[in-house]
């Protein structure tokens, strides 16, 4: 894409740390919505995708599961986010996954946002979470460093503005633009078959407009946008850049991770989507071979 045809787009946020620490529940008092108690057993267990309006900037905020077994969505999480929100509790300290969170963020080239969250916890201690902060390179800014951090307490709903004010004022210096006038790729972050609806995709458009009656691959699956709604459920007609939409209309349940891009013609799709399935079927022999 040229310069001239990017046009800013909303920053995309990723909430990520070890299990428990309050990720969801940080989304949550951002929302004002009480999602964690409708989890089973309060586990995060896929990136939920939410599309927020803070003083009329929209912000779009990805959840992640802390628990040691998505090591893959927190990778993912990290590949498709401008900014990670990394919560961790004032009263545990840093953790193996929050160590992987800071891994996959710094890899990814992505700017750290830490919430040191449980503040009302009697045993909260943000001055120890900084000392640890700094042993992995991030170095609180009002300890000289660059590494922004806000103590929070997502239960009593407190410094939840200061963190959005960071939030917007990173997402400001930085200036994250898109083409919204291409043809369409995202990312599927989050797929499963309904029994009703059939494959049901969890689609980040990153490029151009996702629009209703695409045409579209993803890895062996092809299809047709039939359906498309935003995260509060509303139908839409379109997706631009940095917006997650539901999709129905694809053959089968993509990978999430995946890429997702929109072509000419449902012919087109099925017929990439069949190279890939045969593809995968060669490669699957190959290793049957060996
Ligand atoms: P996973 O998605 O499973 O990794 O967990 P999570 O990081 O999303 O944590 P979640 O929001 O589910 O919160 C875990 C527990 O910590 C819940 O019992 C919350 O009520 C509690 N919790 C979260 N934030 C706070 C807080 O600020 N203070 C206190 N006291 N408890 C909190
Ligand atoms: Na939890
Ligand atoms: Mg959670």
């Amino acid at each position: 894409d040229k310069e001239e045809d990017l046009i800013p787009r909303p920053p995309v946020v990723t909430v990520m740390g070890h299990v428990d620490h309050g990720k969801t529940s940080t989304l949550d008092a951002i929302r004002n919505t009480r999602v964690t108690k409708s989890e089973a057993g309060g586990i995060t267990q896929h990136i939920g995708a939410s599309t927020i309006n803070i003083n009329g900037q929209k912000v779009v905020f990805l959840d992640t599961p802390g628990h040691e077994a998505f090591t893959a969505m927190r990778a993912r999480g990290a590949n498709i986010t401008d900014i990670t929100v990394l919560v961790v509790a004032a009263d545990d300290g840093i953790m193996p996954q929050t160590v992987e969170a800071i891994n996959h963020s710094k890899n990814a080239g992505v700017e750290i946002i830490v919430a040191i969250n449980k503040m009302d916890k009697e045993g909260a201690n943000p001055d120890r979470i900084k000392q640890e902060l700094t042993e992995y390179g991030l170095v609180p800014e009002d300890w000289g460093g660059d590494t922004i951090t806000v103590p929070i307490s997502a239960k009593k709903n407190e410094g939840i503005d200061e963190l959005l004010e960071m939030i917007l004022m990173v997402a400001e210096m930085q200036e994250y633009k898109a083409n919204p006038n291409r043809k369409a790729v995202g990312t599927i972050i989050e797929a499963k078959l309904d029994k009703g609806k059939g494959p049901v995709a969890t689609v980040l458009v990153q490029k151009g407009t996702l629009k209703f009656g695409d045409a579209v691959v993803s890895g062996c699956v092809s299809g047709k946008i039939r359906a498309m709604f935003d995260d509060k459920g509303k139908s839409v007609k379109k997706a631009k850049p940095s917006i997650p939409v539901q999709i129905l209309g694809l053959s089968d349940v993509p990978e999430s991770g995946d890429k997702i891009y929109v072509v000419d013609d449902e012919k087109i799709a099925r017929n990439i989507a069949q190279k890939e399935q045969d593809k995968a079927k060669e490669e699957k022999v190959k290793k049957q071979e060996n």
